[in-house]
């Protein structure tokens, strides 16, 4: 199956992207960065019956107790009060909660300096959480894929690299602007025994953005980046004050870190502009944003540059912090509705991408199931698409067209070149050779308790009209089925 079985992504992630230096890992390597560690608090590999991804979604459900995790780290235990609670305006005792999550929830060691950025856990993995999501969905191969992304401003902390190294056989490439942060991330890099996989590159501020022609890399799968997010150094140390912290310490990140003209909207304008040259090079660009006026003003960005397969969430920690990401694509593989409509306000409906799901039926639970599916695979089945598989282990089907095969125009067309009429007169051309994939989709059958429901999914591409006109023809011969039986 083709779709985005593209060459890029096989570049990338098997690509040595330095000099003398293989990216590519072994499974063994996923999750335990720093094998031998001890990892007394939450278990790490999870327990039986738990999969790893299991065990990271469900990390940060729930606040971190610190009570419990002060248990298995002394150095928070001294740090806490005696209600249990921590001082967030204390440098040190944040610090410390980032070192002790990461090292018992993902056996990662870390090191940072009092004068920059350290970074929260639970917001950080809520990004890897979703582009996990993101590259999944948008994949035709099994979810967890090798992939390499790039970290644009990757800190002194090193922490979507490490975080992402942790989880999945990700490479990366992780670029920073500030020697301080870069020396840091390097040692950071080192602890954890991930020189193999994760790159450093020292980039200068007026330099792109995303260097792969600087790294000789062809082709990568994705771009993360958490943007300076100040617009002036005032701005920041306002917003320190605000919050009675200490500005320029690793609570509030030093300038360098958090100041660019124009903040994250102007930052983020510039990926935009860069990937408008890459396009493709990448499958995915994303960004987290810190405000929710940002995000308005660059979907508009988007749209006005005509790009249309893009994915907007929100990240929600606590009851106080909320932040978004962006993604957007040049390549035709359709993120699934939760990652790409990850925003659940109603309000929110403009600037969401359009609807990639379409309810197609509900069978009552009384009605048996097997003769709706054998329905759905002849009606498919008899449509002459690109490819067309059914797998029953988990009741869905996949399908790709070069084109509107199920129209009356399409049925027509076909007639009259049998007849011997046409530009093709006398042959049929076998919907197989259309060069493109306008439309990959996936019908599934999910049965529930009470009913099933059959949907379908756009998967491909960058028509909406033909995945809404393959929705409504499916769904009047499903209910003229139902009626009939
Ligand atoms: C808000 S901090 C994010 C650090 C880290 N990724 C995190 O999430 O904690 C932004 C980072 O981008 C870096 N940076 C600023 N401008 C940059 C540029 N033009 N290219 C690469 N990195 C840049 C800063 O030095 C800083 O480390």
């Amino acid at each position: 199956m083709a779709g985005n079985k593209r060459k890029a992504s096989v570049d990338a992630a098997e690509m040595d992207i330095g000099p003398g230096t293989d990216l590519r890992t072994t499974p063994s390597a996923i999750g335990r960065p720093n094998p031998g560690r001890p990892n007394p608090g939450r278990p790490h590999p999870p327990p039986a019956g738990v999969t790893a991804d299991g065990y990271f979604r469900r990390l940060y459900e729930t606040e971190p107790d610190f009570k419990q995790l002060a248990k298995h780290d002394s150095r928070l235990a001294a740090l806490l009060h005696n209600d249990g609670q921590l001082d967030f305006s204390n440098p040190a005792a944040t610090m410390q909660l980032t070192k002790t999550l990461l090292e018992l929830d993902f056996g990662l060691t870390l090191e940072l300096p009092d004068d920059r950025l350290c970074p929260p856990v639970p917001n950080r993995h809520n990004y890897i959480l979703w582009l996990k999501d993101l590259m999944d969905t948008t994949s035709y191969e099994p979810p967890g894929r090798k992939l390499c992304g790039l970290d644009v401003g990757t800190g002194a902390s090193c922490i979507y690299p490490l975080l992402g190294a942790a989880q999945r056989p990700w490479n990366f490439v992780a670029t920073d602007i500030d020697t301080r942060n870069l020396s840091y991330a390097k040692t950071n890099i080192k602890l954890n025994g991930l020189e193999e996989r994760i790159r450093l590159l020292e980039r200068k501020p007026e330099d792109p953005l995303v260097p792969l022609d600087e790294a000789s890399i062809q082709c990568i799968d994705f771009v993360m980046m958490n943007p300076p997010f100040y617009t002036s150094e005032d701005d920041m140390l306002s917003s320190a004050q605000k919050k009675a912290r200490p500005p320029l310490s690793a609570c509030t990140g030093a300038p360098v870190e958090m100041v660019c003209e124009g903040g994250e909207v102007a930052h983020v304008g510039r990926l935009i502009g860069e990937s408008l040259v890459l396009r493709d090079r990448i499958q995915w660009y994303t960004s987290m944003l810190g405000k929710l006026t940002s995000l308005e003003a660059l979907i508009g960005q988007l749209r006005e540059k005509g790009i249309d397969n893009y994915a907007v969430t929100e990240f929600v920690q606590g009851s106080k912090t909320r932040r978004w990401a962006l993604g957007w694509s040049f390549g035709p593989m359709r993120p699934a509705e939760h990652v790409a409509r990850g925003m659940k306000a109603s309000i929110w409906r403009k600037i969401l991408p359009l609807p990639v799901t379409m309810q197609l039926l509900m069978i009552p639970a009384e009605k048996p199931i097997n003769p709706v599916i054998s329905r759905i695979r002849d009606i498919v089945g008899s449509l002459e698409l690109m490819s067309w598989t059914w797998h029953p282990e988990t009741s869905s089907g996949l399908g790709r067209t070069g084109e509107n095969v199920w129209s009356r125009a399409w049925r027509r067309r076909k007639l009259r070149e049998q007849d011997g009429e046409g530009p093709n007169r006398g042959c049929t051309t076998p919907a197989a050779e259309a060069e493109e994939c306008r439309l990959g989709f996936e019908i599934t059958v999910a049965v529930g308790k009470s009913e099933a429901a059959v949907s379908l999914r756009w998967r491909e591409g960058h028509d909406p009209l033909i995945f809404e006109s393959l929705g409504g023809f499916l769904q009047r011969k499903l209910k003229d089925f139902l009626s009939d039986e």
